[in-house]
């Protein structure tokens, strides 16, 4: 079992392979966090509990005379409004009665084998793993509120995920003004935040700063958990880099408006709250109601940050998403909507299906603008059915001619938003989130659809259904193109308002869930105008989500590297764009353009007609170079191998198999230099003992001009794992336009 409790000193120990989570009872029955890092083997960690006076910080009624007890002073597991803990809260509340106090004391607790599954939240699928739970149960008795902290112990995993349950056991109404999922206390750290900031066209980008004694508030109020700020944060010590030192890793598996808080407090303690946004929350909890948060994934490694992102990435691929698209081969896709935008109809979709299958690739997506009548980005939103103006043949013709060509069939969708011109709008102009009387905020001409109530989940369940029953669709990109405003239903009371921004979420979750289970084959690629709903929630139902609507390789070096922190290499939606890109301008060759994709789940975006006989060629050898690396890419260990000061010049980054028998080595050189450097790269996670040879080499060599000297011989080369570990290998200058080149490496003895 890895969770211990030991009934004399009342502490709980739960234990993963490597680290340590200890939580202690006190006298009073506060429930106190006293430790969180590397193993310690069940050693009572409580003696890092100092009961000191500080002054202001208020005692209980029961120990006011002991003015080391304060619930401002001693670290908690979930920290309440309104009983003496002035820092950032977890629960906040108000109470029939309109006090906003509760006081949570421990009650009982449970420990228990397996997990529960959350209803209608996404939640750490205990697959194979050995998992154990610890719940909880805190009272408060004068309030009548239950609350039950749920800790599951991904024991193999390094992985501790938790959530909250808010039970309304008094007679009158409660309302939940914030309920987050957890609330984390690090004592005697001084620690940097990293956290991944960014917008559209350029998400996730990560900023470091030293933890002061503010509240830092990373988090997100446009209803989705957005391009501007991931809902994953990183705690680490200041020395820590991506090969050593200690990293605390919060995750929120949630697709909506959500806030990590980092307080430091007078003390120096560090509390990081995460979980739903209180922004836009007010949730009503009537007599005999209970709340669930969604659940927070935690982890922590002293090997750096490599490591960290290791643990989320495993986690993620192994337990959140799907099973049946964790270990297939999923297909290498062309998309059209670069290539065409609103401008086709089926002729062209079937040519360029025919100029897809000839450059090898395996599936064909139909993006925007196939219903309704869309022509356009002003309408068709809402009307899933196909328009017969453009696609004359229908829908089953298309998809029966590219599975003839021995593709696969996808089709884009935007479930969750309504143009004002549409049939549904006409229909139902209630069905849109808008306030009374109010003229809404428009975003892309569309307004977003109230997923909050069950009609409109069932019309869009009857709807997308009836189109993927109707024609062979393997795969479906769902889109998500604006941010929510005028979050208002009309479906529900006054006082329910405040539920609406997560209600709204519920309902995505149970559309896809229930379109899951009808079409379990069919693949979803999640999608937020590129990657504006990029979280660990949306992946329990789609295992890859569109990265970014920046498609120019250089720009996505920094997305995707940003991206890879938290999320692995198999959820990378990544596409080769034509040159010029259209979104910079920028000219960057195509064997560069494929190796960045590469480093995702990996197709192409433009219009393959255009390809001359020679690009086609190159492509498919591209494609058949990342099937080759499939396994590698997909499942090895991802390695960011450049740090800022080499990014200056160039880009690097490997994947290594589990075994080490394998790594894959891929650079780009982003700033050319006259008699440059040469570039020397150290592998990680080799078998030093071991030789490794150069089997496959792919460059954008081509791009060299005829002076420049590309002189590296690179397949045959043979090197022992140290020297490639210790000293790096010697990448030779390159040069030309943005030149890139990526190295496969096999272990010969
Ligand atoms: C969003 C997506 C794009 C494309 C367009 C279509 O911006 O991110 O990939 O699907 O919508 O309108």
């Amino acid at each position: 079992m890895s969770i211990v409790f030991d009934e004399k000193s009342r502490f709980f120990s739960l234990m993963t392979e490597n680290t340590e989570y200890q939580i202690r009872i006190n006298e009073l029955g506060m429930v106190l966090h006293t430790y969180y890092g590397k193993r310690v083997g069940g050693f009572d960690m409580s003696y890092l509990l100092k009961e000191l006076d500080r002054g202001f910080s208020g005692n209980p009624y029961e120990c006011r005379n002991k003015r080391g007890i304060s619930a401002d002073t001693l670290p908690q597991e979930y920290s309440t409004d309104g009983a003496g803990d002035y820092r950032v809260s977890a629960l906040s509340l108000c109470l029939s009665n309109g006090s906003g106090t509760a006081d949570l004391r421990y009650k009982s607790h449970e420990i228990i084998s397996g997990r529960d599954e959350l209803k209608g939240l996404p939640y750490v699928r205990a697959e194979k793993d050995k998992v154990d739970t610890l719940k909880i149960y805190l009272e408060d008795k004068v309030a009548g509120l239950l609350v039950v902290l749920a800790y599951q112990v991904f024991e193999e995993k390094d992985i501790i995920s938790r959530y909250s349950v808010i039970k309304n056991e008094s007679d009158g109404d409660i309302f939940l003004n914030k309920a987050a999922s957890a609330c984390v206390d690090f004592m005697g750290k001084d620690l940097d935040l990293i956290h991944f900031h960014g917008r559209h066209a350029f998400e996730r980008q990560p900023e470091r700063r030293r933890v002061t004694h503010d509240i830092c508030r990373i988090g997100s109020k446009r209803g989705t958990s957005s391009h501007h700020n991931n809902p994953f944060v990183i705690l680490c010590d200041r020395n820590t880099d991506e090969w050593n030192g200690d990293s605390f890793g919060v995750m929120l598996m949630y697709s909506g408006e959500h806030a990590q808080e980092i307080e430091k407090d007078q003390a120096g303690t560090i509390r990081v709250v995460s979980g739903i946004s209180d922004d836009h929350f007010r949730w009503k909890l009537s007599k005999g109601e209970e709340f669930t948060t969604p659940e927070v994934m935690l982890a922590f490694t002293d090997k750096g940050l490599s490591e960290l992102s290791f643990l989320f990435h495993r986690i993620i691929r192994e337990n959140i998403c799907p099973g049946q698209f964790r270990d297939i081969k999923r297909p290498v896709l062309m998309n059209n909507w670069e290539g065409t935008y609103f401008d086709f109809d089926d002729d062209k979709i079937m040519e360029i299906a025919d100029s897809a299958k000839e450059a090898g690739c395996e599936m064909l997506v139909l993006d925007d603008g196939w219903f309704g009548a869309r022509n356009d980005d002003h309408a068709g939103l809402g009307d899933w059915v196909v328009n017969r103006n453009k696609i004359k043949k229908g829908m089953d013709k298309i998809a029966d001619h590219v599975e003839s060509l021995g593709m696969k069939f996808g089709l884009w969708f935007e479930p969750e938003m309504v143009n004002e011109d549409s049939d549904l709008y006409r229909a139902h102009p209630d069905w849109a989130l808008t306030d009374p009387d109010r003229k809404p905020v428009m975003a892309r001409d569309q307004l977003v659809l109230d997923m909050s109530r069950s009609e409109v989940v069932d019309y869009l369940y009857e709807s997308i259904s009836g189109i993927l029953n109707s024609a062979k669709i393997s795969y479906v990109k769902w889109d998500f193109n604006r941010s929510l405003s005028n979050v208002f239903s009309r479906a529900l009371p006054a006082d329910r308002q405040g539920e609406v921004a997560h209600r709204f979420v519920l309902g995505t979750y149970s559309l896809m869930e229930r379109l899951r289970e009808r079409f379990p084959d069919v693949m979803i690629e999640g999608c937020s105008g590129g990657g504006g709903r990029f979280d660990a929630g949306i992946m329990f139902y789609s295992p890859q989500i569109w990265c970014s609507d920046n498609t120019e390789a250089i720009n996505r070096l920094k997305i995707q590297k940003g991206t890879s922190y938290g999320y692995p290499i198999s959820t990378i939606g990544s596409h080769v764009s034509a040159s010029p890109n259209h979104q910079t301008g920028r000219e960057v060759p195509l064997m560069t353009r494929a190796i960045v994709a590469m480093a995702g789940t990996f197709g192409y975006e433009l219009d393959p007609r255009l390809l001359s006989s020679q690009e086609k060629a190159m492509i498919r050898d591209q494609i058949k170079t990342f099937n080759k690396y499939y396994d590698l890419i997909q499942k090895g260990r991802y390695l960011r191998l450049s740090d800022e000061q080499d990014e200056q010049y160039y880009t690097s980054w490997g994947f290594v198999s589990e075994d080490r028998s394998e790594a894959l080595v891929s650079l780009v050189v982003t700033d050319v230099r006259a008699n440059p450097e040469v570039m020397y790269v150290r592998l990680r996670r080799l078998d030093p003992d071991a030789m490794y040879e150069v089997d496959n080499c792919i460059s954008s060599n081509a791009q060299v001009p005829e002076n420049g000297v590309y002189s590296q011989k690179t397949e045959g080369e043979i090197y022992s794992g140290a020297a490639l570990m210790n000293a790096g290998y010697a990448f030779d200058p390159m040069f030309g336009s943005y030149p890139a080149i990526q190295l496969h490496f096999r272990r010969i003895y």
